[in-house]
Protein backbone atom coordinates (compact mmCIF):
# COMPACT_ATOMS: atom_id res chain seq x y z
CA UNK A 1 0.00 0.00 0.00
CA UNK A 2 1.20 3.11 -0.99
CA UNK A 3 1.51 5.92 2.02
CA UNK A 4 0.35 9.27 2.02
CA UNK A 5 2.39 12.41 0.92
CA UNK A 6 2.77 14.99 3.71
CA UNK A 7 2.08 18.00 3.11
CA UNK A 8 0.28 21.33 3.94
CA UNK A 9 -2.99 19.19 5.16
CA UNK A 10 -4.69 21.85 6.96
CA UNK A 11 -4.31 24.53 3.63
CA UNK A 12 -5.77 22.35 0.93
CA UNK A 13 -8.66 21.46 3.99
CA UNK A 14 -9.10 24.75 4.44
CA UNK A 15 -9.23 25.68 0.50
CA UNK A 16 -11.91 23.36 0.23
CA UNK A 17 -14.07 24.05 2.80
CA UNK A 18 -13.96 28.06 1.10
CA UNK A 19 -14.83 27.16 -1.65
CA UNK A 20 -17.87 25.09 -0.63
CA UNK A 21 -19.12 27.59 1.62
CA UNK A 22 -18.56 30.44 -1.05
CA UNK A 23 -18.73 28.58 -4.29
CA UNK A 24 -15.21 30.32 -4.81
CA UNK A 25 -12.44 28.04 -6.55
CA UNK A 26 -13.02 24.26 -7.45
CA UNK A 27 -14.76 22.13 -4.93
CA UNK A 28 -14.30 18.92 -4.16
CA UNK A 29 -17.37 16.87 -5.55
CA UNK A 30 -19.11 13.32 -4.71
CA UNK A 31 -19.63 12.03 -8.29
CA UNK A 32 -18.35 14.51 -10.25
CA UNK A 33 -21.53 16.72 -9.52
CA UNK A 34 -22.51 17.52 -6.11
CA UNK A 35 -20.19 19.88 -3.75
CA UNK A 36 -19.46 17.67 -0.64
CA UNK A 37 -18.86 18.55 2.79
CA UNK A 38 -14.71 19.01 3.51
CA UNK A 39 -14.10 16.49 6.75
CA UNK A 40 -11.06 17.04 8.42
CA UNK A 41 -9.81 13.58 9.18
CA UNK A 42 -7.43 13.60 12.76
CA UNK A 43 -5.92 10.19 13.46
CA UNK A 44 -4.59 9.72 17.30
CA UNK A 45 -1.73 7.20 18.07
CA UNK A 46 -4.14 4.22 19.87
CA UNK A 47 -6.04 4.07 16.39
CA UNK A 48 -8.82 6.31 17.24
CA UNK A 49 -10.13 8.13 14.09
CA UNK A 50 -12.10 10.60 14.11
CA UNK A 51 -14.00 12.83 11.36
CA UNK A 52 -15.17 16.19 11.73
CA UNK A 53 -16.62 18.83 9.50
CA UNK A 54 -14.06 21.69 8.72
CA UNK A 55 -16.24 24.55 8.12
CA UNK A 56 -16.72 25.97 11.39
CA UNK A 57 -13.05 27.19 10.54
CA UNK A 58 -14.82 29.74 8.65
CA UNK A 59 -17.37 30.43 11.02
CA UNK A 60 -18.60 34.29 11.08
CA UNK A 61 -19.07 35.19 14.73
CA UNK A 62 -22.84 35.02 14.98
CA UNK A 63 -21.72 31.32 14.72
CA UNK A 64 -18.59 31.10 17.70
CA UNK A 65 -19.01 29.19 20.94
CA UNK A 66 -19.62 32.20 23.40
CA UNK A 67 -15.48 31.78 24.77
CA UNK A 68 -14.30 33.25 21.52
CA UNK A 69 -16.19 36.29 21.92
CA UNK A 70 -15.24 36.52 25.58
CA UNK A 71 -11.73 36.20 24.31
CA UNK A 72 -11.96 39.00 21.60
CA UNK A 73 -12.95 41.47 24.64
CA UNK A 74 -9.85 40.57 26.68
CA UNK A 75 -7.34 41.73 23.19
CA UNK A 76 -5.47 44.99 23.55
CA UNK A 77 -2.90 46.37 21.68
CA UNK A 78 -1.06 44.85 18.88
CA UNK A 79 -2.71 41.58 18.66
CA UNK A 80 -0.62 38.16 17.16
CA UNK A 81 -3.44 35.33 16.60
CA UNK A 82 -1.23 32.28 16.16
CA UNK A 83 -2.45 29.51 14.46
CA UNK A 84 -4.55 32.01 12.59
CA UNK A 85 -6.11 29.27 10.34
CA UNK A 86 -8.68 30.39 7.46
CA UNK A 87 -8.62 34.25 9.69
CA UNK A 88 -12.31 33.44 11.33
CA UNK A 89 -10.52 35.52 14.90
CA UNK A 90 -8.30 38.05 13.22
CA UNK A 91 -10.84 39.29 10.45
CA UNK A 92 -13.08 40.61 13.22
CA UNK A 93 -10.50 41.74 15.48
CA UNK A 94 -9.40 44.07 12.32
CA UNK A 95 -12.95 44.92 11.55
CA UNK A 96 -13.15 46.34 15.10
CA UNK A 97 -10.79 48.65 14.30
CA UNK A 98 -7.33 46.68 15.68
CA UNK A 99 -4.15 45.73 14.98
CA UNK A 100 -3.57 42.22 14.24
CA UNK A 101 -1.36 39.78 13.12
CA UNK A 102 -2.34 36.45 11.90
CA UNK A 103 0.36 34.07 11.71
CA UNK A 104 0.29 30.45 10.34
CA UNK A 105 2.13 26.97 9.56
CA UNK A 106 0.15 26.52 6.98
CA UNK A 107 0.27 28.11 3.50
CA UNK A 108 -3.15 27.69 2.46
CA UNK A 109 -4.66 28.62 5.56
CA UNK A 110 -2.58 32.03 5.16
CA UNK A 111 -3.72 32.25 1.77
CA UNK A 112 -7.73 31.72 2.44
CA UNK A 113 -7.15 34.75 5.46
CA UNK A 114 -5.91 36.88 2.97
CA UNK A 115 -8.66 36.23 0.56
CA UNK A 116 -11.38 36.93 3.33
CA UNK A 117 -9.72 40.40 3.90
CA UNK A 118 -6.97 39.67 6.54
CA UNK A 119 -4.02 42.24 5.56
CA UNK A 120 -1.41 41.17 7.86
CA UNK A 121 -0.16 37.75 8.03
CA UNK A 122 2.93 35.75 8.20
CA UNK A 123 3.70 32.33 7.34
CA UNK A 124 6.32 31.13 9.59
CA UNK A 125 6.61 29.31 12.90
CA UNK A 126 6.91 31.22 16.20
CA UNK A 127 10.47 30.15 16.86
CA UNK A 128 11.74 31.94 13.44
CA UNK A 129 9.51 34.70 13.63
CA UNK A 130 10.72 35.54 17.32
CA UNK A 131 13.86 36.44 16.17
CA UNK A 132 12.04 39.20 13.65
CA UNK A 133 11.97 41.69 16.31
CA UNK A 134 8.09 42.13 16.08
CA UNK A 135 6.46 42.95 19.16
CA UNK A 136 3.23 42.32 20.12
CA UNK A 137 0.53 43.07 23.47
CA UNK A 138 -1.73 40.12 22.77
CA UNK A 139 -0.98 36.71 21.81
CA UNK A 140 -4.63 34.80 21.01
CA UNK A 141 -4.40 31.07 20.50
CA UNK A 142 -7.77 30.26 19.79
CA UNK A 143 -9.65 27.19 18.51
CA UNK A 144 -7.83 24.93 21.39
CA UNK A 145 -4.74 26.50 20.20
CA UNK A 146 -2.90 26.31 23.78
CA UNK A 147 -2.71 22.94 22.21
CA UNK A 148 0.26 24.08 20.49
CA UNK A 149 2.04 24.02 23.57
CA UNK A 150 2.14 20.15 22.77
CA UNK A 151 4.52 18.66 25.97
CA UNK A 152 6.57 19.27 29.44
CA UNK A 153 9.79 19.74 26.69
CA UNK A 154 7.89 22.22 23.96
CA UNK A 155 6.12 24.34 26.13
CA UNK A 156 8.95 26.74 27.94
CA UNK A 157 10.11 26.96 24.11
CA UNK A 158 7.01 28.23 22.29
CA UNK A 159 6.44 30.10 25.80
CA UNK A 160 10.15 31.60 25.79
CA UNK A 161 9.54 32.83 22.05
CA UNK A 162 6.10 34.86 23.34
CA UNK A 163 8.04 36.29 25.56
CA UNK A 164 10.62 37.52 23.22
CA UNK A 165 7.72 39.33 20.89
CA UNK A 166 5.83 40.99 24.13
CA UNK A 167 5.50 44.09 24.97
CA UNK A 168 5.59 44.93 28.36
CA UNK A 169 2.58 43.91 30.09
CA UNK A 170 1.66 41.53 27.15
CA UNK A 171 -0.75 38.43 27.91
CA UNK A 172 -1.24 35.32 26.35
CA UNK A 173 -5.17 34.57 26.01
CA UNK A 174 -5.62 30.79 25.41
CA UNK A 175 -8.36 28.15 24.60
CA UNK A 176 -7.78 25.29 26.28
CA UNK A 177 -9.51 21.69 26.73
CA UNK A 178 -9.24 20.04 30.37
CA UNK A 179 -9.69 16.45 29.01
CA UNK A 180 -10.17 14.93 31.95
CA UNK A 181 -13.64 14.69 32.81
CA UNK A 182 -14.50 12.02 30.34
CA UNK A 183 -15.53 8.58 31.23
CA UNK A 184 -15.38 7.10 28.13
CA UNK A 185 -13.07 4.30 28.22
CA UNK A 186 -11.30 4.82 25.17
CA UNK A 187 -10.41 8.42 26.42
CA UNK A 188 -9.42 7.19 29.64
CA UNK A 189 -7.35 4.14 29.03
CA UNK A 190 -5.52 6.93 26.12
CA UNK A 191 -4.41 9.04 29.24
CA UNK A 192 -3.04 6.29 31.45
CA UNK A 193 -1.28 4.93 28.72
CA UNK A 194 0.69 8.22 28.13
CA UNK A 195 1.09 8.86 31.75
CA UNK A 196 2.43 5.36 31.58
CA UNK A 197 4.98 6.24 28.79
CA UNK A 198 6.22 9.31 30.68
CA UNK A 199 3.53 11.97 29.00
CA UNK A 200 1.23 14.41 29.89
CA UNK A 201 -1.98 12.21 29.90
CA UNK A 202 -3.92 15.01 27.34
CA UNK A 203 -0.73 14.77 25.21
CA UNK A 204 -2.30 13.83 21.97
CA UNK A 205 0.19 12.37 19.13
CA UNK A 206 -1.98 12.92 16.13
CA UNK A 207 -1.78 13.02 12.34
CA UNK A 208 -4.22 15.22 10.49
CA UNK A 209 -5.32 13.41 6.80
CA UNK A 210 -6.96 14.85 4.12
CA UNK A 211 -7.58 13.48 0.49
CA UNK A 212 -3.84 11.89 -0.53
CA UNK A 213 -2.15 14.14 1.98
CA UNK A 214 -1.11 13.50 5.86
CA UNK A 215 0.87 15.94 8.14
CA UNK A 216 3.60 14.44 10.15
CA UNK A 217 2.45 12.68 13.51
CA UNK A 218 2.73 16.21 16.08
CA UNK A 219 2.00 16.31 19.80
CA UNK A 220 -0.68 18.35 20.55
CA UNK A 221 -1.73 18.99 24.27
CA UNK A 222 -4.92 18.97 26.28
CA UNK A 223 -4.42 20.25 29.59
CA UNK A 224 -6.03 20.44 33.08
CA UNK A 225 -5.42 23.95 34.53
CA UNK A 226 -2.85 22.63 37.08
CA UNK A 227 -1.00 21.45 34.64
CA UNK A 228 -1.17 24.43 33.11
CA UNK A 229 0.29 26.02 35.97
CA UNK A 230 2.93 23.88 36.55
CA UNK A 231 3.98 24.20 32.80
CA UNK A 232 4.25 27.74 33.52
CA UNK A 233 6.60 27.58 36.34
CA UNK A 234 10.11 29.10 35.34
CA UNK A 235 8.81 30.82 32.71
CA UNK A 236 8.25 34.83 31.75
CA UNK A 237 4.55 34.05 32.05
CA UNK A 238 2.22 33.93 35.17
CA UNK A 239 -1.58 32.14 35.59
CA UNK A 240 -3.50 35.45 35.77
CA UNK A 241 -7.35 33.89 35.22
CA UNK A 242 -9.20 31.53 34.33
CA UNK A 243 -12.84 31.31 32.55
CA UNK A 244 -14.15 28.11 32.85
CA UNK A 245 -17.58 29.21 32.04
CA UNK A 246 -17.55 26.80 28.75
CA UNK A 247 -16.56 23.27 30.62
CA UNK A 248 -14.34 21.45 29.92
CA UNK A 249 -12.96 24.31 27.34
CA UNK A 250 -11.58 26.95 28.87
CA UNK A 251 -9.72 30.20 28.38
CA UNK A 252 -6.36 30.60 30.39
CA UNK A 253 -5.26 34.56 30.31
CA UNK A 254 -1.27 34.93 31.02
CA UNK A 255 0.60 37.78 31.30
CA UNK A 256 4.31 38.18 31.31
CA UNK A 257 6.58 38.63 34.30
CA UNK A 258 8.12 41.98 34.55
C1 LIG B 1 -7.33 24.03 15.27
S1 LIG B 1 -6.86 25.17 14.01
C2 LIG B 1 -7.36 26.71 14.74
C3 LIG B 1 -7.55 27.82 13.73
C4 LIG B 1 -8.05 29.16 14.29
N1 LIG B 1 -7.28 29.63 15.42
C5 LIG B 1 -9.51 29.09 14.64
O1 LIG B 1 -9.84 29.19 15.84
O2 LIG B 1 -10.35 28.96 13.73
C6 LIG B 1 -5.10 25.14 14.17
C7 LIG B 1 -4.33 26.12 13.29
O3 LIG B 1 -2.99 26.21 13.80
C8 LIG B 1 -2.08 26.06 12.73
N2 LIG B 1 -0.83 25.50 13.31
C9 LIG B 1 -0.57 24.21 13.61
N3 LIG B 1 0.65 24.10 14.13
C10 LIG B 1 1.17 25.35 14.19
C11 LIG B 1 2.39 25.90 14.66
N4 LIG B 1 3.31 25.11 15.21
N5 LIG B 1 2.57 27.22 14.58
C12 LIG B 1 1.61 28.04 14.04
N6 LIG B 1 0.42 27.57 13.57
C13 LIG B 1 0.21 26.25 13.65
C14 LIG B 1 -2.77 25.18 11.73
O4 LIG B 1 -2.22 25.32 10.44
C15 LIG B 1 -4.18 25.70 11.85
O5 LIG B 1 -4.38 26.82 11.01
Amino acid sequence: MDEPLIGDVFGEMIRDAYAVRTGRGPRPLAGGRVPRPVIEVIERDDGLINGALADHYLDEPAEWQPHDHRALRLCRGHVLDIGVGAGRTAIEIQRRGMAVTGLDTSRGAIEVARRRGLRDTVLNTIDAYAVAGARYDTFLLLGNNLGLLESRQRAPIFLDALARLANPGARIIAQGTDPYGTTDPVHVSYHRRNRERGRLGGQLRLRLRYRMLATEWFDYLNCSIEELSALLTGTRWRLKSIDDEDRPYYLAVMELIS
